[in-house]
């Protein structure tokens, strides 16, 4: 099938015991895998079938006879994007030029993180949260269920999903808590970076 489940960055069980390998199972061998077979079923015999995945998302995106496809595709991205976002041992406060923008943007640190949190919790249902680059600057954003920026003019730098099938197994309701232990322990900010690098 043309879209593929990409691999994992890190073993199934590298998160625990922060993010549990029950939690990824679920998260990528389930819910990201479907949105990969939804995709492929949804797309074959298409042109879309062809495309880039990145395109698929922009060329679907606000066409509502596809909104089935552009939740797929861009759920597939998302994931994607997020995985790389955490890794094991990651976690703790940004060095270098990533640390001087967010100062920068944010007042310090622990506002972006405070910020971050408020607008994980503030999205109501399903979502993301982003960093994300527009115009020169560093803005934190969120969107509901499939939406990314990938169809906008600002550059994903980081994400969380703040779905609830991302915590729940192992934070129940608590999505705060989540999404501290996300920034105390797993976030990955040499990912970060080197996306802040590509777009300057
Ligand atoms: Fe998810």
């Amino acid at each position: 099938m043309p879209f593929e489940l990409p691999p994992l960055p890190w073993a199934e069980d590298a998160l625990e015991p922060v993010y549990s390998a029950r939690t990824v199972s679920f998260h990528y061998g389930k819910h990201h895998k479907t949105y990969v077979d939804t995709l492929n079923k949804l797309t074959e015999g298409t042109a879309l079938a062809d495309t880039p995945l990145e395109e698929v998302v922009k060329s679907v995106a606000g066409d509502g006879a596809k909104v089935p496809i552009f939740n797929n595709a861009a759920q597939v991205w998302n994931h994607t994007f997020f995985w790389s976002c955490m890794k094991p041992g990651g976690g703790g406060v940004p060095t270098g030029a990533l640390a001087d923008r967010l100062t920068a943007s944010f007042g310090s640190y622990e506002k972006f993180v405070e910020d971050f949190k408020a607008a994980c919790v503030g999205r109501f249902g399903s979502g993301w949260a982003w960093l994300v680059s527009e115009a020169g600057g560093l803005k934190i954003t969120s969107t509901p269920n499939a939406e990314t920026p990938l169809t906008t003019a600002a550059t994903a730098l980081l994400t969380v999903d703040v779905w609830e099938h991302a915590y729940y197994l192992d934070y129940q309701n608590r999505r705060p808590d989540f999404v501290q232990a996300f920034f105390d322990r797993l976030v990955n900010w040499d990912f970060v970076a080197g996306n802040l690098a590509q777009v300057g």
